[in-house]
């Protein structure tokens, strides 16, 4: 674990995002910090020097929204918290377009100390309307937009990056999109959600870092947490290697990814 003296003398005007760390890591914030967790992540790099964590919080069937597409709450106030920390460490939250349409998020740190991060949009089509509550800045807000979908500059306070699509013409270019992040100098990316996005980031070879909580509750129907190509014998699947973690009542699933994913900075 870094000690507070490293943290702290690691940049001579520490920024608020280091504040953050310091905050978590010395107990500042409360007493049931996961310490383990949160000292792991801290120096986490990818092979292009950035950091891409994706997260998702499911029941026990798997379901991250009833049919429907309420959310409010699969997991307890634990993983809330946990997931405020998050915002707060990273430079970038990253949302698809499905989730801003169900939830109307802030994607702010509300909930814990520590800064705001960037809020990123996927929205290939220009679906989104503005009158969405992260098109009313601050904080900055990005929306990535395909390329081949021309419209408005901004919507709202927020600006809008043209993005290839990805392979087949599925959602965007996820290497492209971070390519953009790391050139606004968004090195360290919390995929948040919805079960789309995340499985795309995954499916792409794009996540260091995956957090899977599971509530203790079954829905019987729902929006799925993970949508991936079918494996058709158990050995073809992704086995993981993870470190479990006691949220409340939940179950977070820490799991490593590697190194696996390209290089975004070529
Ligand atoms: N439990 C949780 O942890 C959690 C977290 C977040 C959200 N939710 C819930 O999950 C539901 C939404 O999740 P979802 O899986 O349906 O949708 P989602 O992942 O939020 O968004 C999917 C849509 O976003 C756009 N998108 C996603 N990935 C993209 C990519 N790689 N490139 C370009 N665009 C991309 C696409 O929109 P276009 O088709 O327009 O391109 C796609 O259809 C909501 O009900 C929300 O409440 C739950």
């Amino acid at each position: 674990m870094g000690t507070p003296h490293r943290i702290a003398s690691e940049s001579a005007r520490p920024d608020p995002q280091a504040q953050a760390w310091q905050n978590l890591l010395c107990g500042g914030d409360d007493a049931a910090a996961d310490l383990p967790l949160y000292s792991e992540l801290r120096r986490e790099t990818g092979c292009d020097g950035s950091f891409v964590l994706g997260r998702i919080a499911q029941t026990l069937d798997g379901r991250i929204a009833t049919a429907n597409g309420a959310s409010f709450w699969i997991s307890g106030p634990d993983d809330i918290l946990h997931t405020h920390r998050l915002r707060a460490l990273f430079d970038a939250v990253v949302v698809g377009a499905g989730t801003v349409q169900a939830d109307d998020p802030l994607l702010t740190t509300r909930a814990c100390a520590g800064p705001s991060p960037v809020r990123v949009i996927l929205d290939t089509e220009r679906r989104l309307a503005s009158a969405y509550r992260v098109f009313a800045g601050p904080p900055r807000t990005l929306v990535m937009v395909a390329d081949d979908r021309p419209g408005p500059v901004r919507i709202g306070t927020a600006e809008i990056i043209a993005i290839p699509r990805g392979p087949e013409g599925v959602g965007l270019d996820l290497a492209a999109v971070l390519k953009a992040l790391r050139d606004h100098g968004l090195l360290r990316v919390f995929v948040e959600g919805g079960g789309i996005t995340v499985s795309r980031f995954l499916a792409a070879g794009l996540l260091d870092r995956l957090h899977v909580t599971v509530a203790p509750l079954l829905l019987g129907s729902g929006i799925p947490s993970f949508t991936l190509p079918q494996a058709l014998r158990p050995d073809d699947g992704l086995r993981l290697d993870w470190t479990l973690h006691h949220l409340g009542e939940d179950i977070l699933f820490d799991i490593r990814l590697g190194r696996a994913r390209p290089p975004t900075c070529c």
